[in-house]
């Protein structure tokens, strides 16, 4: 994702709060901004970064994608790690959100590890059509060791 000091960053689904905790050690002027529709994922990702909340760095809320309220107009990425919703079902509401507020020259990034190879080509298609569907130019990278697969989708 090439992290900059001053990015602004949503990240959907940070459950216990690793992917938070990578993120907002390279966020200086920039901000992460975490959902999660569970309480306890929020809990989880509030209490290992309670110093990047004490900070500002952070903010963590409980709310599903779909009703997305961005207290920031302008986001530069998006993430997610194993979230499975954008290959599981059609999600055109939730790009469309996605694809407001993200700038041009922004992007979307979907992390999916990789366990079960067989389900990879699916997951692949299935996010892209429906990223793709919503404006978004589409490339996928993967890593051998640990594998993850990740579909990055431009504005
Ligand atoms: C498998 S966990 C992954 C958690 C974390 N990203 C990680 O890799 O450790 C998926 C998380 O996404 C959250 N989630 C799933 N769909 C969501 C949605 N539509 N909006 C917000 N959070 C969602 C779940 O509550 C859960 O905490």
């Amino acid at each position: 994702m090439d992290v900059q000091p001053a990015d602004q960053v949503l990240e959907i689904g940070c459950g216990p709060g690793a992917g938070a905790e990578a993120i907002c050690a390279k966020l200086e002027t920039g901000k992460l901004f975490a959902i999660d529709r569970s309480e306890s994922g929020v809990d989880r990702t509030k209490r290992r970064n309670q110093k990047y909340v004490d900070a500002g760095r952070l903010v963590v809320r409980q709310i599903d994608l779909a009703t997305l309220r961005v207290p920031v107009k302008r986001l530069n990425k998006v993430f997610a790690f194993n979230v499975n919703l954008f290959w599981v079902r059609a999600c055109d509401d939730e790009v469309a959100l996605l694809h407001e507020r993200v700038v041009p020259g922004g992007a979307v990034y979907l992390f999916y590890e990789a366990a079960r190879p067989e389900l990879v080509p699916n997951i692949v298609k299935k996010a892209s059509e429906n990223l793709l569907r919503g404006g978004f130019r589409v490339s996928v990278v993967e890593q051998k060791a640990p594998p993850v697969i990740g579909i990055i989708a431009r504005r």
